[in-house]
């Protein structure tokens, strides 16, 4: 007897965040289409822009503190993983005169813990990628209206 009345509470509980749910999400039009097995509409991926490095230009910055964006390609280099850093190579503080790069920034040169100087750059900046990304050409999804607080 006890053991029925629990199964029926359960089915009326269930039956209500069913009902709670569909109310919610009534009105959400998903980009797949509502079946689950309609075919995905999103874009196909698309290419970075800027050329080699060595032939953009950088890219100015919005806001006082932004890591810039990386105005040349990326696609040709290794990874960063454990062993490499393809981006290094030419960014590193040993490296950018020869490579005729930017030099990675100051801050990376900072303890983020202890706030001490390093003599070598910092390995919470190891991954590059992190905070530089690299552009795509693509309209924007939702308007935008930030503005920044540098001045170029
Ligand atoms: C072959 C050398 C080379 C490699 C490899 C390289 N870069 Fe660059 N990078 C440059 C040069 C040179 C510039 C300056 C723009 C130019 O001349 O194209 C630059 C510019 C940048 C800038 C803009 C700096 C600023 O002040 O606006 C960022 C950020 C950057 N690179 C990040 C990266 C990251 C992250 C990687 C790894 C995925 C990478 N780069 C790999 C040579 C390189
Ligand atoms: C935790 C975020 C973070 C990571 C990770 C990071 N950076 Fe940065 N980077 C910044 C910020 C913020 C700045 C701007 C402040 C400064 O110049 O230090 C910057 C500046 C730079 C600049 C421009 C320096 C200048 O003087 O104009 C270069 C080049 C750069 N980073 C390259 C790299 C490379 C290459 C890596 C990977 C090895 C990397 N960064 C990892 C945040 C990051």
């Amino acid at each position: 007897m006890k053991r029925t009345f629990v199964y029926s509470l359960s089915l009326v509980v269930a039956a209500v965040l069913v009902v709670g749910c569909a109310e919610q999400f009534a009105g959400i039009k998903p980009m797949r289409g509502t079946d689950v097995a309609a075919e995905d509409k999103a874009d196909a991926p698309k290419a970075y822009v800027g050329g080699r490095p060595g032939t953009t230009k950088n890219i100015a910055r919005t806001f006082s503190t932004q890591p810039p964006l990386i105005p040349h390609e990326i696609e040709k280099f290794g990874d960063v993983n454990l062993e490499e850093n393809s981006c290094m190579d030419c960014h590193a503080a040993a490296n950018y005169q020869k490579k005729n790069a930017p030099k990675i920034g100051d801050s990376h040169f900072i303890d983020p813990v202890t706030g001490k100087k390093l003599a070598e750059s910092s390995a919470a900046r190891w991954n590059c990628m992190q905070c530089h990304v690299p552009q795509v050409d693509a309209p924007p999804l939702v308007e935008n209206t930030f503005v920044g607080n540098v001045r170029n």
